[in-house]
């Protein structure tokens, strides 16, 4: 009886799971995060570190570790880490292609280093945070980049 009762629960536990693992919708992917008057300034902004294994691999470390994003973007890359299903907003998905074709590696780092609390659609801050320099410095920023940029499908 008392193992049935814990199946039971264990299976509503996974139901509840199922329906609460993401949380949030992902807001619009389209529209830049950096506000208009910096906007021409951060795209224009070139990432410094040579897109190589070595270089890509220490933004993966980076990604996992120090800089906390795989809580919130997951060691996936698809948004769907540990504390994602606390936020109304979901953390970016960087497997959607439609993100990369409309960032570029310098809107990236501007929302590193101001959040994404600039425009994107809602009016609202999102759970976003600056991290550089907080977390990371800007040019571990740059190798988690890097690291982003090998989700993108090819
Ligand atoms: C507390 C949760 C959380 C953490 C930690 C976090 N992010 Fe995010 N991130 C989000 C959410 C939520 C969004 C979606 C915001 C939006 O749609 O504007 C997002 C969006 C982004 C975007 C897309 C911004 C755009 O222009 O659309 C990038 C790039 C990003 N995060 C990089 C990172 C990196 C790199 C780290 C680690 C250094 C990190 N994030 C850590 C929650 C998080």
């Amino acid at each position: 009886m008392g193992y049935l009762k814990s199946g039971l629960i264990a299976m509503s536990v996974c139901a509840m799971m199922g329906t609460t693992a993401y949380a949030g919708e992902e807001l619009d992917v389209v529209p830049s995060r950096v506000p208009g008057a910096q906007r021409a300034a951060a795209k224009a902004l070139k990432n410094p570190i040579a897109n190589t294994p070595a270089n890509v691999a220490k933004g993966k470390a980076l990604f996992e570790g120090q800089g906390t994003c795989m809580n919130c973007h997951g060691t996936s890359g698809k948004g769907d880490g540990p504390a994602s299903i606390v936020f109304p907003i979901a953390p970016r998905n960087f497997l959607n292609a439609k993100f990369h074709k409309n960032r570029t590696d310098g809107e990236m780092m501007w929302v590193l280093k101001n959040g994404s609390n600039g425009p994107n659609g809602t009016g609202q801050p999102t759970p976003m945070v600056a991290l550089v320099p907080t977390a990371i410095s800007e040019e571990q920023g740059w190798y988690i980049i890097l690291y982003e940029r090998s989700f993108e499908p090819k």
